[in-house]
């Protein structure tokens, strides 16, 4: 019995993790992502005053029907935290504690705050708390965009960066509002007569939102404005940069840990050595496809082949088709013969492939001439395999 529960567990805490890429995990991300929607779309329209009351009651079944769910997920959660690889080692108690006090642990119990609300204005006691705490169920939203993560770990790893940037923002603008302060006093006291209002125009005009409710009169308080404009744009444009940079190398750095795992799947990159190994991984994409995906068409021009790291491929050939399955390649004719492709391929279930460019092959060529040769002798023999079934088939016909 225990062990049927914690199968049962160890499904629902599979289910609801937002990674899960099984089938019923993305119906459920599917089905929270519609409740989501649904809910903060009746909220918005529900605090429309004029709303006619069918309406207005039919919205109010909305937001209690998404509360609900809300509720059951957030118990279906804390019942099945143990299930979590995070809290390996802890008791039942602690491991749910802990992810109760969790990022999403807080989300979770923030978003069934409604629920309880709602609850209290069922009972009859007067309460329009549930309106103000489902605006909280945007924050559910976070869950859904795997990049939320990705944007923590740029602004930590460029924090050094950042923060410089910030304190050059903050020395512009106590620099801009102090001499502000120094030009305008006299002529506009009631707006820069001291440094706080003085420092709302400084911001206004630093972060180039300009909403000209105050403006410099002298020629000073001008000239200062036109510096602080300029410097507003530079301090933007740097953090942009510093962002746009951080993102990049996260991806290359989460790109190379995705192709890494697949490698070491196909036994001839692994015969390669370790530091052999890490130079083909920069050359290689991971591309999923599902079953049935036309991978490569006879015919056609190719640029790219392919290794097999999970799955299995067929390759549609005249005579019969041949199964490739995985630690299996196969476009390299095309590369090494320039000619168009030789055969159809198509998945026969869902894959994994690692792709090499043909720029990257040639490169490989001259760096990694083992990997190459095996390549080309493979090629060797399915071009004489092909060719002495194309002799078979045109004596029979
Ligand atoms: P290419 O011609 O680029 O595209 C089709 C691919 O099918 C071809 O490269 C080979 O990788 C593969 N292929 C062709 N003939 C055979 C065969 N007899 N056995 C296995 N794979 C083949």
């Amino acid at each position: 019995m225990a062990a049927t529960t914690s199968t049962l567990r160890a499904r629902v805490h599979a289910t609801l993790r937002h990674s899960d890429n099984s089938q019923s995990g993305r119906r459920w991300r599917a089905f929270h992502l519609f409740a989501l929607g649904s809910g903060l779309i009746a909220v918005a329209v529900s605090s429309v005053a004029s709303l006619p009351e069918a309406a207005a009651r039919a919205l109010a079944v909305v937001i209690t029907l998404v509360a609900a769910v809300f509720l059951v997920e957030y118990a279906l959660r804390l019942w099945s935290a143990p299930e979590s690889p995070r809290y390996g080692g802890l008791s039942e108690g602690r491991a749910r504690l802990r992810w109760a006090f969790s990022a999403t642990g807080l989300i979770g119990l923030l978003a069934i705050v409604p629920a309880f609300a709602i609850t209290v204005r069922a009972v009859g006691a007067e309460s329009n708390i549930a309106s103000i705490f489902c605006i909280l169920w945007i924050l559910k939203l976070g869950v859904h965009a795997p990049a939320m993560g990705t944007l923590a770990r740029v602004i930590s790893n460029e924090r050094a960066t950042l923060s410089s940037v910030l304190i050059v923002f903050v020395i512009v603008l106590v620099a801009a509002a102090t001499a502000t302060h120094f030009f305008e006093r006299d002529s506009q006291p009631e707006l820069f007569g001291n440094l706080p209002s003085s420092l709302w125009w400084a911001v206004v005009t630093l972060t180039t939102t300009g909403y000209g409710d105050v403006v410099p009169h002298t020629v000073g308080g001008r000239m200062v404005g036109s510096v602080v404009m300029v410097s507003g744009i530079v301090v933007l444009a740097l953090m942009t940069g510093i962002l746009a940079t951080g993102f990049a190398e996260e991806e290359r750095r989460r790109e190379y840990l995705r192709v890494w795992d697949q490698v070491v799947k196909v036994p001839m990159f692994t015969e390669l050595g370790t530091v052999t190994l890490s130079e083909i991984v920069s050359k290689l994409r991971v591309r999923h496809y599902p079953a049935r995906f036309v991978v490569v068409r006879r015919d056609e021009a190719g640029d790219s082949m392919f290794f097999i790291s999970e799955g299995e491929v067929e390759v549609r050939l005249p005579r019969e088709p041949v199964r490739l399955g995985q630690g299996g390649f196969f476009g390299e004719m095309a590369l090494l013969d320039r000619l168009p492709r030789s055969a159809t391929i198509v998945t026969t279930q869902p894959t994994t492939l690692l792709v090499l460019y043909a720029s990257d092959f040639y490169e490989i060529a001259a760096h990694i001439p083992s990997l190459v040769a095996a390549v080309e002798k493979e090629a060797r023999r399915r071009r004489q395999e092909n060719e002495a079934a194309g002799a078979l088939t045109g004596g029979m016909t």
